[in-house]
């Protein structure tokens, strides 16, 4: 059982006016779920204490050549030298997606002599910092560019570079739209691990625009498609509305289509895409992880496909409205 998940249903069940009499339910069944609640916060609570790696375990954790030292810098293993439960789960995601990106990561380090890589919506840059110490390090020409919108997080994480002798980090500070200008022309791999909502897009549209060789995306909290389901609940013909009707097939629907319209939307521009997980979902709820590889230029068949599915439910995601401008 994921305890994170039953746990929030079971708050916002009894946080919610409609189950607790209200509308006619007894008081009692208010009471019981309200105790169902207390006694999920306290299985989440043992759960997540357990859930962290101590000493050796901490070890076992790490992929070869990946140093403790660096991530007591990222303070991912703490004062204690333990890794605690959302820092195991944020290092698990991590050490995963390098997993799934070596082979990508070994053809772009191969076949170019000045590769660059972009971590899109970079956050505290976990992933960056990983990459240059596994990858990088030894490759004196290659670079990594954070992109991040926080200011606090892209001034973080140029002093632990310059800390740590990553000399060639970069860290630009712009939201990942506007990053552009801040890039070399071509770049060869483009990656986003949670990157919210549509700032997903944003990095699909920087890796195509920047042609590059391989894009990894790992999507996060999807709204705007569902919103758009919702606005035009008839625009699809029957039955197709009766896939969003309630508000959670609707966000789970919204997700899920807007996946599929990017993966479509890669394999258009001519990407060979990959649609796998990340990790076990114990690790992490936002799970997909769409990988391309550029092959061709364009795929006729997918674009027809893709524009059939835009025509018949009627969503116009970022990506698409802004790959037709
Ligand atoms: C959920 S965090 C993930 C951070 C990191 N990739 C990781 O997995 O640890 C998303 C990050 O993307 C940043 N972000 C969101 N939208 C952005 C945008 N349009 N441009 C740049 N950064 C953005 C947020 O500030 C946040 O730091």
């Amino acid at each position: 059982m994921d305890l994170d998940a039953a746990r929030k249903r079971a708050s916002l069940e009894a946080e919610r006016p409609h189950l607790l009499g209200r509308h006619g339910r007894e008081p009692r069944r208010a009471h019981r779920e309200q105790h169902r609640a207390l006694l999920y916060d306290i299985l989440w609570y043992v759960a997540r204490t357990m859930r962290q790696a101590k000493g050796e375990q901490v070890r076992h954790e790490l992929l070869p050549g990946q140093s403790v030292d660096l991530l007591r810098e990222l303070h991912l293993v703490g004062r204690d030298g333990a890794l605690h439960a959302d820092s195991l789960r944020k290092l698990k995601q991590v050490n995963h997606l390098v997993q799934l990106l070596e082979p990508a990561l070994r053809d772009v380090l191969e076949r170019h002599p000045e590769p660059v890589l972009v971590d899109a919506g970079a956050g505290n840059a976990y992933l960056g910092f990983v990459l240059y110490e596994l990858f990088l390090r030894e490759h004196p020409s290659a670079l990594i560019y954070s992109v991040e919108s926080r200011a606090d997080l892209v001034e973080r994480g140029r002093e632990r570079a310059a800390r740590l002798g990553f000399t060639r980090m970069r860290f630009v500070h712009a939201p990942i739209g506007e990053s552009p200008k801040d890039l070399p022309e071509r770049v060869h791999m483009v990656l986003a691990l949670h990157a919210c909502d549509t700032a997903t897009d944003d990095a699909l549209l920087l890796a195509l625009r920047h042609d590059a060789d391989h894009v990894a995306a790992v999507p996060c909290c999807q709204a705007e498609v569902a919103a758009q389901l919702k606005e035009n609940r008839h625009a699809a013909p029957q039955p197709w509305p009766l896939l969003w009707g309630h508000p959670i097939h609707r966000r789970e629907m919204g997700a899920h289509l807007t996946n599929v319209i990017r993966a479509l939307a890669l394999q258009s521009q001519g990407y060979q895409v990959t649609v796998t997980e990340l990790t076990g979902w114990e690790h992490s709820l936002k799970n997909e992880l769409i990988l391309g590889r550029r092959v061709h230029r364009e795929h006729r068949g997918a674009r027809a496909e893709l524009e059939k599915l835009l025509q018949t439910t009627g969503v116009q995601p970022k990506l698409i409205r802004e790959l037709s401008r």
